[in-house]
């Protein structure tokens, strides 16, 4: 039987974007090539320049048509022309909320020959992951403003915690964390010490799902703490789950321990529907055009779009060739200063894949 075919929406977006998506592609076409699957790319041009031209942001009949691809790989959103929060909320966020990606996956892995900035923590200490709830908590939207510009205006911005919103995404950290087969911890990160309502109900589900798995080890971080353990003590931790403000927060600080922006990736997941693959950093636009901004972190998010749609050893190849290119010596840093070009490091990766054994 043939194998099938996947469909793939590009959305390569604003600044530096679509240079980044382009070598994740190149990518994609190396591998795919090599494990005989194929592939058809469907380019959505949603960002700034659409949305200048047209005051569209994304239409609803393309969250409709969205729905009918295998995944979604994603560049950037975000341009100074444009007033802030109109994208975020009008593209990134609709797609997060509009295709139910309750899962916002994000790996804090410190490869071999990449330079964090914590004294004496190398690649064996630096390995977790955050499972952060992707679709509640304040970036719901429910709010308003009472009196505005006035001396009394009153702006309220209400945190949106459900039940069934927390337990599903606690129940995927906890299968994470058995699939994933390393310490078998979850942590949860709250601050369940002032938010007695919102996170008291975080810890009575972690509690209550937690017993379905008792070969799992359950542990407990206020975020101030998870940040300082983050940086004292990031060998503590497996799997982290937590709300969609703190985990937008822990995950910044997770990309500067793995070594910086420039190779962090996420994954935004329906695991009944179309999930989304982004690198967290950014537009860049003053780095836009220029082909020097470093792709790694496109790679690693066409790395986990792979593994999501069920190409595991697709994905391992790229992983390893992730490893080789970083371990490589060539690339001084991961920043745009790297010394080399966004194309030449997306070619050493599709060099390494090439020459990759089956
Ligand atoms: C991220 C980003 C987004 C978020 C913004 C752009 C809305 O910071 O993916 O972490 O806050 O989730
Ligand atoms: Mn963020």
């Amino acid at each position: 039987m043939a194998r099938k075919e996947y469909q793939i929406a590009v959305i390569p977006g604003d600044g530096i974007g679509p240079e980044v998506t382009r070598e994740g592609i190149k990518v994609l076409k190396a591998v795919a090539d090599k494990k005989g699957f194929k592939f058809r790319l469907i380019n959505y041009d949603f960002g700034a320049e659409r949305y200048l031209k047209t005051k569209e942001t994304l239409p609803d009949s393309a969250l409709e048509e969205l729905k009918q691809m295998d995944a979604i790989y994603l560049g950037a959103v975000g341009d100074p022309r444009v007033e802030p929060g109109i994208l975020e909320k009008g593209i990134l966020l609709k797609l997060r909320f509009g295709l139910d990606q309750y899962i916002n996956l994000r790996p804090i892995k410190l490869y071999p020959g990449v330079w964090t900035p914590l004294k004496d923590k190398g690649p064996e200490d630096i390995d977790f992951v955050v499972v952060r709830e992707n679709t509640e908590g304040l970036y719901l939207g429910v709010g308003g403003f009472v009196k505005k510009d006035t001396p009394d205006e009153v702006a309220v911005q209400e945190m949106i915690n459900t039940r069934k919103g927390v337990e599903r995404c606690v129940r995927y950290a906890f299968e994470y964390a058995r699939k994933r087969d390393k310490k078998k911890k979850v942590t949860l990160c709250d601050k369940a010490n002032v938010l007695t309502y919102a996170h008291d109900l975080w810890r009575r589900v972690f509690r209550r799902v937690g017993e379905e798995y008792s070969d799992i080890e359950k542990d407990y971080a206020f975020v101030d703490a998870t940040c300082m353990w983050m940086v004292k003590n990031p060998e503590w931790f497996d799997v982290i789950v937590t709300c969609n403000m703190f985990g937008d927060i822990i995950t910044d600080l997770g990309a500067m321990i793995q070594g910086g922006m420039g190779i962090a990736a996420g994954a935004n997941i329906n695991p009944e529907g179309v999930s989304m693959f982004e690198p967290i950093h950014g537009s860049a636009p003053k780095y836009a055009g220029k082909n020097v901004i470093n792709p790694m972190a496109a790679i690693c998010a066409m790395q986990m779009l792979l593994d999501t749609i069920g190409e595991e050893e697709a994905a391992r190849i790229v992983e390893s060739a992730i490893v080789k290119t970083l371990s490589s010596g060539k690339l001084k840093d991961l920043s745009a200063r790297s010394g080399l070009k966004t194309d030449e490091i997306g070619d050493m990766v599709v060099g390494h894949i090439r020459s990759e054994k089956n």
